[in-house]
């Protein structure tokens, strides 16, 4: 079977990992960035994911890297952008990839909260046009959010899950273009009442992570909220809500102590606080431990 052209624009954290999944599976890809030291970094990043995931780091020779855009863009079958997250920089992109790209080449963003629609905005051929919502490291993590924009066609978003399946990503179709599409919204929502709960004195965050990790959160990889609610019934769901909806954090915007953190210089690991204190030991050792769990259960998805 002939293998789609990719173009991956961008050769960041997510666009060297979407490269490499493309790669792995055996596809041509081209992937541009303006920066030459980005790009020449490239090629042993992917080989670095390869070695990491098992995979034949020859792989990485299905790669080619292009100054250019246009000349990454021009024999591509799907082009997957991932500039960083500045609206006007990726409405350039679009409307040179627009110009750049055979008309029926999918035209995909990686963006984590800009609408699709404000993206395709002033574009001729909206209809190819549709979010590709990668997670964070995409060679790790298989969920993709494919989002449908009001003009986005039905046929660009089967094509997209069809080739994201066949690569052994898990597609989920999202049908409106809202802010955080699905997996953001639930994440934000559950890190408002987390914020609250500090704030509020409840517990510290230390105790607060545990509760999540220890509790709930050990089983969220095997059990959805809604399977779960389906497991111990409506009913309790139900009862439950009844008690403590009206109780939860309703802050209209970012809640105040999540801005004076930031207000403070206290932004997390990197400046050794943020919700909590951060030795480099235990950010590095924290940092590891994500990498190992995520490659053990990627290592596992792929036997
Ligand atoms: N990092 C995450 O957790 C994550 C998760 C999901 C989605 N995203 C989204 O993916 C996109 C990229 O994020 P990232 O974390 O990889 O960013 P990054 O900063 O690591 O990489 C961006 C790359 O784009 C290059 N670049 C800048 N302008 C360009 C242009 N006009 N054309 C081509 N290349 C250009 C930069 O040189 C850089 O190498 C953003 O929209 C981001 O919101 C990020």
């Amino acid at each position: 079977m002939t293998k789609s052209h990719i173009a991956v624009l961008g050769a960041g954290r997510m666009g060297c990992g979407i490269a490499q999944v493309f790669c792995a599976a055996g596809h041509p890809v081209a992937l541009h960035d303006t920066s030459s030291e980005a790009l020449a970094k490239a090629p042993e990043t992917i080989r670095e994911y390869c070695r990491l995931l098992d995979v034949d780091p020859g792989a990485a020779a299905n790669l080619r890297c292009a100054r250019d855009l246009e000349d990454a863009a021009a024999g591509a079958d799907v082009v997957i952008e991932a500039v960083p997250e500045r609206r006007e920089q990726k409405r350039e992109v679009f409307a040179r990839l627009e110009a750049a790209t055979r008309r029926e080449a999918l035209l995909a963003t990686n963006t984590s909260a800009i609408p699709i629609g404000d993206i395709a905005a002033g574009l001729k051929t909206p209809e190819r046009v549709l979010g590709m919502h990668f997670w964070n490291p995409p060679h790790l993590v298989a969920l993709v959010e494919v989002v449908q924009a009001s003009r986005t066609g039905d046929d660009a978003v089967s094509r997209a899950m069809a080739l994201l399946e066949s690569i052994g990503m898990s597609p989920v179709h999202v049908r409106r273009d809202i802010p955080g599409f699905i997996g953001n919204r639930l994440q934000h929502a559950l890190k408002r009442e987390a914020i609250a709960l500090v704030a509020a004195g409840v517990c510290d965050a230390r105790t607060l992570d545990r509760v999540v990790k220890e509790g709930f959160g050990a089983r969220l990889a095997v059990l959805g909220p809604l399977e779960q609610s389906d497991l111990v019934g409506l009913d309790l769901t139900l009862a439950v809500h009844e008690v403590l909806i009206a109780d939860l954090d309703r802050s209209p915007g970012p809640h105040p102590y999540l801005r004076a953190k930031v207000a403070a210089g206290e932004t997390g690991m990197a400046k050794g606080m943020g919700f909590r204190s951060w030795t480099a030991r235990e950010a590095s050792e924290l940092e590891q431990r994500v990498d190992l769990h995520l490659v053990a259960a990627a290592r596992a998805r792929r036997k």
